[in-house]
């Protein structure tokens, strides 16, 4: 693993150009549940496909309402973690020396904009903001959990919740920006995905296809993995800033030698 890091991060110093896709992993250390754990205690006999999903807000909105103010309310109490703190540091870094940086996140609890990442790209829309159905509105909501449910809007229509729900088209110029991103750079990180979920997963596809150098950081392995140039198996928390130190560390040493 060792030698894994070491290559990887020689890349990552090297690079021009770097992308990030995250998924629900990366969140995982500052408590948020991935899909898979999140179905747990009262909502274990649900599966996520029928809560997340336009018919299952208009079959039971009051339901679906709940689960996510559950979600935002847990997610209020979570903070960025090694992982979110790492990327936002390399973004730093990177623009600092002029270099393109592109974070995509298919996750909807805003952890990297509190890890200090600017300019993120939102995937799967966020958990804040909710949108009346009937006149549009927008509201971020960042109060306790709502007195009751379906949560309504002053217009007296329901507001639903500003994730991209199965079945729905992803927001188109984000997805744009994230495709543009994944064709010009010339390293492409993915990680805490379990890369299943589609459309965003085809970016690491892409990533491949156009022969970029493409890091995998999961405790687990993935549909990609073996066609990845790196797949590490670990956890963001413990990997990113491993893989991030030791690139700015090369970086230093490589321009204190230059001065000298
Ligand atoms: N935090 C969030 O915002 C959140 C949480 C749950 C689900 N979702 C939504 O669920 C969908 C599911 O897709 P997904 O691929 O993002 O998540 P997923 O739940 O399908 O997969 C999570 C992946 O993270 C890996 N993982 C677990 N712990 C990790 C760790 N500590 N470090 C790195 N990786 C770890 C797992 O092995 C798994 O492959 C997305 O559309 C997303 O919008 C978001
Ligand atoms: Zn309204």
């Amino acid at each position: 693993m060792n030698d894994l890091l070491e290559q990887a991060s020689q890349r990552l110093l090297a690079a021009k150009a770097i992308a990030v896709l995250t998924g629900a992993g990366i969140s995982a250390e500052s408590g948020i549940p991935t899909f898979r754990d999140a179905m747990t205690g009262l909502w274990a006999k649900y599966n996520p496909a029928d809560l997340a999903t336009p018919e299952a807000f208009a079959r039971d909105p009051e339901r679906v309402s709940r689960w996510y103010d559950e979600r935002r309310c847990r997610v209020a109490q979570c903070r960025p973690n090694s992982g979110h703190l790492a990327l936002a540091h390399l973004q730093q870094v990177a623009l600092a020396q002029e270099k393109a940086f592109t974070l995509i996140t298919q996750n909807v609890d805003r952890l990297h904009q509190a890890a200090g990442s600017s300019d993120v790209v939102e995937l799967h829309g966020s958990l804040w903001v909710w949108r009346c159905l009937e006149c549009g509105n927008e509201v971020e909501e960042r109060g306790p959990a709502f007195a009751s449910y379906p949560h309504a809007c002053a217009c007296g229509g329901l507001r639903r919740p500003g994730v991209v729900w199965f079945g729905e088209l992803l927001p188109s110029r984000a997805f744009a920006t994230a495709e543009k991103a994944v064709a010009s750079c010339d390293f492409f990180m993915s990680v805490g995905t379990s890369a299943e979920v589609y459309p965003a997963a085809g970016l690491i596809e892409q990533a491949i296809q156009v022969e970029t150098d493409v890091l995998e950081i999961n405790p687990e392995a993935t549909a990609f993995s073996n066609r990845v140039s790196w797949s590490i198996r670990g956890k963001g928390g413990d990997v990113l800033p491993q893989i991030v130190g030791m690139a700015l560390l090369d970086d230093a040493s490589a321009s204190e030698t230059r001065q000298s």
